[in-house]
Formats: structure tokens, C-alpha cells, sequence
């Protein structure tokens, strides 16, 4: 793989589920699972199959069903986690045992009960298990984000010699700064001897509104697998967007050459799936997928985009999968915008037809907000029948 790769890792159905209020059965899981091999997503992570009996059967499913991305299930550093975990994905075409356990000193002292030593042990010999199951190995240092760098290293140079093949970094609770987080990715790498044996990756969740900017950043410092979910969805403010990440890559080769594999005319579609599955809502003014993502209703925009769309579009439509822009006519729309959608709709008017028609649709669009195509139609009507 190119050093230029970046390794496209979904856990929409894993950290996306966690969400609270977004469970998922098998069949949904499947269907989602299904739409992430049409986007093609590098790794899929199924679940977390000891959590219950259905999210064993979910991970299974997919693992079962999937050919054309690699399936991976979540457990924590013990044995009964990893074997739950490798009967579940061991029907996979590239399974991958996904193992973490918590680095930072708050959560080793709180939460873990550990001396730092003990939680080495711990992670190496999860990895060794995992990796008698299979080569494709995922270790995670949760909380790496406010986790002590002499400490990250030395674990991270432990779990490589134990046979990790991938090292994710999560910003578990998303507390760094994009300039703090880039350069912490690239001392890591920098100063673990055995960086080059496997593939660093970046986890980032959204507490503070950066986890696309922490996984661009990280991405920066040498990370090459970003591990995202489709709408952002995941525990508490959710984690970095795959679409933002994917397209943010692809908008920008210009400072950040990177490529990913994924079919970005799927994207829409997923989203729209993911939502309609879960229940929730995409914001209208969420970036690439939102309702209002590609829709003008100001008047000096309209006409800049109907001259040409570069003017304020930096993406164009298609390339995430929908038809076309929406022009939305209402009190800051222009006469160029509102023409043209008259002329889409059939209506030929003369000059004062028409300067008459654009004054009563300013007069409505004050009333109403959003004028329709139906209204418009009876605007002119009127127009035509007053003469
Ligand atoms: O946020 C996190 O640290 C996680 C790990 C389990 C990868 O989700
Ligand atoms: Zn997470």
C-alpha cells in the first residue's frame, strides 16, 4: 500500500451504536454493513460481541455476509473478550481482533485499579491471544489523548513486538487540540523504535466540536488509518465524520495528498440509511450531508452559482451523490435565481410581467420564509390574470 494510503476504518456500527438511543438489530447492521461495502470502507467494525448475545449475532453477520472489507469486532484485554470475539468474526474474509485498554493516568488509577507495569502486561498478552486467532490485529491505548507520552511509547513499542499490526490513538474523550494532537501523532511514531512494523491510526470523538480536525491533524503527523463514523455518529457528541474526513481529504489533495478508497457518490445514501435506521436526525446545516449542505438561498450567491457553481461550492454535488444543488427561493433570493426557476417551470413572462411576479414573491417570501414551486404557480396565474 502506498505510504500515501489512508486506511478508511467505520464504526458506525460499534462506537456509532454506543450513542445512546441508536441500538441496531442484525438486520440493521447488515443493511448498514452492506451500504459501508458499497462505499468501500477499508474495515468495518461490527461491534463489540461479548457486550450481549444480539451483538454477537450482529458482528457474526456481518463477518459472515461481508467480502469486500475487513470485519472487526471490539474486546476489552481478556480472554473471555478476545475468544467471544474471534467466534463471532471468524467467518470474516479478513477478520480483525480489535483489543484496547485504557493508558492515561486517570483511567488506569480510577477506572483500571492498575500500576502502569500491569497494564503492559495486560495489553501484550491480549495481543498475543488475539494474534494466535488471527494476524490482522487492532491494539487501542483508550484515552491516549491524555495519556503520559513516555508511557504511550513504551507500551505502543510492546504491543508491536507482541505481533499488533495496527496502533490506534483515540482522543477518547475529545479533549486535544488539532495543533497539539498533529505533533503528538508524529513524536509517537517518531520515538517508538518499532513504528515502521504496523499502521498508526487515529480515533477522535467530537466533545469539543474538533474530531475531523484532530484526524486531519493526525493524518498530518503520519497516521494513516482514520477511524470515523457515517454522520458523526458515536458516545456522547459523536466521533470524527467520515464524510467531512473523506471529502476534507479529497477537497484539499493540494496540502494534503492523501487518498482514501472510498466511492464518495455513496456517501449521501449512507447517511440517509443511517439516519433512517437510528432515528436521528442530520442536522440541515451539517457539512456534506446536510439538507442545506448544497442549497443557496441568498441572492448574490444564486447568481454567483448559476454563472458558475465553483463560486460557492467547493465540492460539487455529484461527487457526494445527489442529483444536483438546491436553489431555495425566499426573501434574500434574487431576480436571476428567481427567473430562471420560473423558466424551469415553463412560465415565459414579458418584462413587467415579470417585475410584477418578483415583487409579489418578495411580499410572500416575507410572510412565508421558503417559496415552493406551487406558489409559484399561483403567483403567476395571478400575474396573468390581473392583466
Ligand atoms: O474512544 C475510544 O477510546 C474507543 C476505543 C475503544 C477505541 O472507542
Ligand atoms: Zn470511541
Amino acid at each position: 500500500m502506498s505510504s500515501n494510503r489512508v486506511i478508511i476504518f467505520d464504526t458506525t456500527l460499534r462506537d456509532g451504536e454506543q450513542s445512546p438511543g441508536a441500538s441496531m438489530n442484525q438486520e440493521e447492521k447488515l443493511r448498514i454493513a452492506q451500504q459501508l461495502e458499497r462505499l468501500r470502507v477499508d474495515v468495518i467494525e461490527a461491534g463489540f460481541p461479548i457486550a450481549s448475545p444480539g451483538d454477537f449475532a450482529g458482528v457474526k453477520a456481518v463477518a459472515d455476509t461481508i467480502r469486500e472489507c475487513q470485519v472487526a469486532g471490539l474486546c476489552r484485554a481478556r480472554d473471555a473478550d478476545i475468544d467471544r470475539a474471534w467466534e463471532a468474526l471468524k467467518g470474516g474474509a479478513d477478520p480483525r481482533i480489535h483489543t484496547f485498554i485504557a493508558t492515561s493516568p486517570i483511567h488506569m488509577r480510577h477506572k483500571l485499579k492498575m500500576e502502569p507495569d500491569q497494564v503492559i502486561e495486560a495489553a501484550v498478552a491480549a495481543v498475543k491471544r488475539a494474534k494466535s486467532y488471527t494476524s490482522n490485529v487492532e491494539w487501542s491505548a483508550e484515552d491516549a489523548g491524555r495519556s503520559e507520552m513516555e508511557f504511550l511509547a513504551r507500551i505502543v513499542e510492546a504491543v508491536i513486538a507482541a505481533g499488533a499490526t495496527t496502533i490506534n490513538i483515540p482522543d477518547t474523550v475529545g479533549y486535544t487540540l488539532p495543533h497539539e494532537f498533529g505533533p503528538r501523532m508524529a513524536q509517537l511514531i517518531e520515538n517508538v523504535p518499532n513504528s515502521d512494523k504496523a499502521v498508526f491510526s487515529v480515533h477522535c470523538h467530537n466533545d469539543l466540536g474538533l474530531a475531523t480536525a484532530n484526524s486531519l491533524a493526525a493524518v498530518a503527523g503520519g497516521a494513516r488509518q482514520v477511524e470515523c463514523t457515517i454522520n458523526g455518529l458515536g458516545e456522547r457528541a459523536g466521533n470524527a465524520s467520515l464524510e467531512e474526513v473523506v471529502m476534507a481529504l479529497r477537497t484539499r489533495q493540494d496540502i494534503m495528498p492523501y487518498e482514501t478508497r472510498i466511492e464518495t457518490t455513496e456517501i449521501t445514501r449512507a447517511s440517509r440509511l443511517v439516519s433512517q435506521i437510528t432515528g436521528f436526525m442530520v442536522q440541515p446545516n451539517k457539512a456534506i450531508v446536510g439538507a442545506n449542505a448544497f442549497a443557496h438561498e441568498s441572492g448574490i450567491h444564486q447568481d454567483g452559482v448559476l454563472k458558475n457553481a465553483i463560486t460557492y461550492e467547493i465540492m460539487t454535488p455529484e461527487s457526494v451523490g445527489l442529483s444536483t444543488n438546491r436553489m431555495v427561493l425566499g426573501k434574500h433570493s434574487g431576480r436571476h435565481a428567481f427567473k430562471d426557476r420560473l423558466q424551469q417551470l415553463g412560465y415565459e413572462l414579458d418584462a413587467e410581467q415579470l417585475q410584477n411576479a418578483f415583487q409579489a414573491f418578495k411580499e410572500l417570501a416575507d410572510k412565508k420564509g421558503e417559496v415552493l414551486d406551487e406558489d409559484l404557480a399561483v403567483l403567476v396565474d395571478e400575474e396573468r390574470r390581473i392583466e
